[in-house]
């Protein structure tokens, strides 16, 4: 009985009034939340969030490479990120003689701090409602291409103008609710980061893959940068003479610690979501979309675990490959239960019916039926595009065999490229995979998508397997020595590679009959979703809307709680480093811890050392690396992932389940000290208390 109330209560908590913790708002307009904000116990006021005038807790974040979010916690230019957003940097950094990512690595004073080309981190300096300087110069008579290109156009311009306002800006104008809106960021982008400190990987990564998207979690995901400046606190190029940055703001951290019921607040980017799409859409994700692509996927990861797990090189080669393909698989497959559980879309066609009847009359009258039209015509070729790209595009010797011949034809070396590839390429894999890939588009793709070029292939060769055994013997895109050496002269030879001619009658295939169709209904799709969403807001005109995601600075605020995961279980919203040396097993990878935290257990008194918790603050990918802030504005956490069953929170907020996972700062500062004996870093930290 309990079972159906609530999943009632969720169907109508969907929609209809925003719900209580559901929403990522927009800085900038923060005065429209602040009342709501403070009824929920924060203590700050609007300008203390965002302010171009003054400085505001926003200067103290800041948009970390390209998808992650960091925060800065002294006047010296310190910067806290995870784990997982500075791996690729740690990796850099790392050979057999200096294994960073296994041992971590500590600067012990500012010489040693490490450089990292590439990386920048970008502070927003404002943003503003430019809708109609971008619509400036359009009518409705226009088609989305004319439309298009009057966007580009004025966008240009306005963009162009920021940029000159200061050294080292970077602008740019972003749609918001699918093109009702459009607001210019702007940013300040630094670009000598330094690596200070990350953790051992077996702390940094703890879990590993099994652990990942799920609580109860215990993963110490931080890592720590510098930025640094030219003298006059500018932009600059790494150099010496550069000096640590001097912040505007910086976050004070707060060792009060949390407890169920807290207020919470996160600051950062979150990249994607789509909330206020239609049920077709839904539907089509759940029942299609991510099922097959997971099915891909375990086949994908099946087959690399099998190697992996058999050869410690080959473990190496593959871990950050496989820990990427497992990361969306994972999350898809907590996406589908949680969209099934909460009947999304049931619920959304409930609101549908609704939205009709009410649009009778309007200019909004059919456009659902229309919508649905246009989903029903795109899904097949957008299907196959998305099998396209789990399949075909996974073999890796293909994209290399595309990748070897575009920079030869630019007339470039190889070398470099040969080397990269070949250093993480493992053979039996890659053939391993081809024959599974190949296969499975054969059987599930509808045959007016197959291209001709594989039916010939399948009935020349009889099965996938002999084409495959003939093509890994005849490619000379398997021997790194020959690729190093190929110049532009090979050229015509390599077009006839059978490596190369695959990759290429694929691509030619879906360059020419999918992704036109696709492009073309998703033109008609985002101008009928313009109008949906338009629609939506004027069906509810009490509600409060936010805009869908897309990598711009977001508020999300909610409270620390536990939650039910499934009939009978209640998860605690508090991790301890009782339950690190519980999950502790030198036997299995993810869970095998260094000796030093087992022997710091073993002394005593740190059986309730906090390590991570969750709350319901709305989250998504891009949030990584984001500040976790209590009520008095000051820091508690790092944001770095989302519980299983809520990471249907990109398409619909589940109160009673959605929850995000952050790090427990005090772990970070257990670990700095008593893993890393870099406690000198405390003292330019601010601490609340
Ligand atoms: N799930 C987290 C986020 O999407 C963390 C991923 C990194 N960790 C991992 N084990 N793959 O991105
Ligand atoms: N782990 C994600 C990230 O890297 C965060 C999330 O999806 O919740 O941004």
């Amino acid at each position: 009985m309990k079972r159906i109330v609530l999943s009632v209560l969720a169907i109508v908590s969907s929609f209809g009034i925003a719900v209580a913790d559901e929403g990522m708002w927009l800085p900038a307009l923060i005065s429209q939340r602040i009342g709501d904000m403070r009824a929920k116990g924060f203590k700050l006021s609007a300008e203390d969030v965002y302010s171009v005038n003054q400085a505001s807790l926003k200067d103290a974040v800041v948009l970390f490479g390209g998808g992650c979010t960091g925060e800065i916690v002294s006047d010296e230019g310190l910067l806290l990120t995870n784990h997982h957003c500075g791996y690729s940097f740690i990796q850099r950094h790392s050979s057999v003689e200096h294994d960073y990512l296994k041992d971590g690595f500590w600067a012990m004073d500012r010489g040693q701090e490490l450089p990292n080309w590439g990386l920048t981190v970008s502070f927003l300096q404002r943003m503003e409602d430019v809708t109609d300087r971008v619509l400036d110069g359009f009518v409705p008579s226009m088609d989305e291409k004319q439309r298009d290109s009057v966007i580009r156009v004025n966008s240009g311009e306005i963009t162009r103008a920021a940029m000159e306002e200061g050294k080292g800006l970077r602008a740019s104008v972003e749609a918001l609710y699918y093109g009702n809106q459009y607001f210019l960021f702007v940013y300040k982008v630094y670009r000598d980061v330094r690596l200070v400190g990350a953790p051992p990987s077996s702390i940094g990564k703890f879990g590993g893959d099994t652990d990942n998207w799920m609580w109860p979690r215990h993963t110490g995901d931080f890592s720590i940068f510098r930025i640094y400046a030219d003298k006059d606190n500018e932009p600059a190029d790494y150099s010496e003479d550069n000096v640590p940055f001097r912040p505007r703001r910086s976050f004070k951290i707060s060792r009060a610690g949390v407890k169920e019921g807290d207020f919470t607040f996160v600051y950062g980017c979150p990249g994607s979501t789509k909330e206020y799409v239609m049920s077709e859409e839904v539907r089509y994700t759940a029942e299609i979309s991510d099922p097959e692509k997971i099915e891909l996927r375990t086949k994908r990861l099946d087959i690399q675990k099998k190697y992996m797990n058999s050869s410690q090189a080959v473990r190496i080669q593959y871990s950050s490959k496989n820990a990427s393909v497992s990361n969306a698989w994972k999350k898809w497959q907590g996406e589908v239960k949680g969209l099934r559980k909460t009947k999304t879309t049931a619920a959304k066609q409930e609101f549908e019916r609704r939205f009709g009847k009410w649009a009778e009359g309007t200019e909004y009258e059919g456009l659902v039926d229309k919508l649905g039209e246009l989903y029903s015509e795109r899904n097949p070729y957008f299907r196959a595009s998305e099998y396209y790209s789990e399949t075909v595009r996974a073999i890796e010797i293909l994209s290399f065999a595309s990748n070897v011949v575009s920079t030869i034809d630019r007339g470039r070396s190889v070398e470099g490229l040969a080397e990269s590839f070949f250093k993480d390429y493992y053979q039996p894999i890659d053939e391993e995979i081809f024959v599974a890939m190949i296969e499975a588009f054969d059987q599930k793709m509808e045959d007016r998508f197959k291209p001709g070029y594989l039916k010939g292939k399948l009935s020349e060769y009889g099965s996938v397997k002999a084409w495959k055994d003939d093509l890994y013997k005849k490619t000379v895109f398997t021997d790194k020595a020959r690729v190093a050496a190929l110049t532009k002269d090979d050229l015509e030879a390599l077009y006839k590679d059978p490596a190369y001619e695959l990759h290429n009658a694929f691509m030619t295939w879906y360059a020419g009959e999918i992704r036109p169709v696709v492009d073309n209904l998703n033109a008609k799709i985002r101008l009928a979703n313009r109008d949906y969403m338009r629609g939506q807001m004027a069906f509810e005109p009490d509600k409060a809307f936010y805009p869908d995601a897309n990598l711009t600075l977001r508020v999300a605020y909610g409270n620390v709680k536990g939650y039910s995961p499934a009939d009978g279980a209640y998860y605690a919203p508090v991790s301890t480093l009782k339950g690190i040396i519980e999950k502790d097993n030198p036997e299995i990878f993810d869970y095998n811890i260094p000796q030093v935290l087992r022997d710091i257990y073993a002394g005593g008194g740190y059986e309730d050392q906090p390590v991570c918790f969750i709350a319901t603050n709305h989250t998504s990918g891009g949030n990584s690396g984001s500040p976790v802030i209590n009520a008095d504005g000051n820091l508690i956490g790092i944001n770095f992932d989302r519980v299983w069953e809520g990471t249907m929170s990109d398409i619909a907020f589940d109160p009673e389940v959605c929850r995000n996972i952050s790090l427990d700062i005090r772990y970070l500062l257990f670990v700095v000290d008593k893993v890393g004996h870099a406690s000198y870093l405390f003292d330019e930290m601010n601490f609340a208390d």
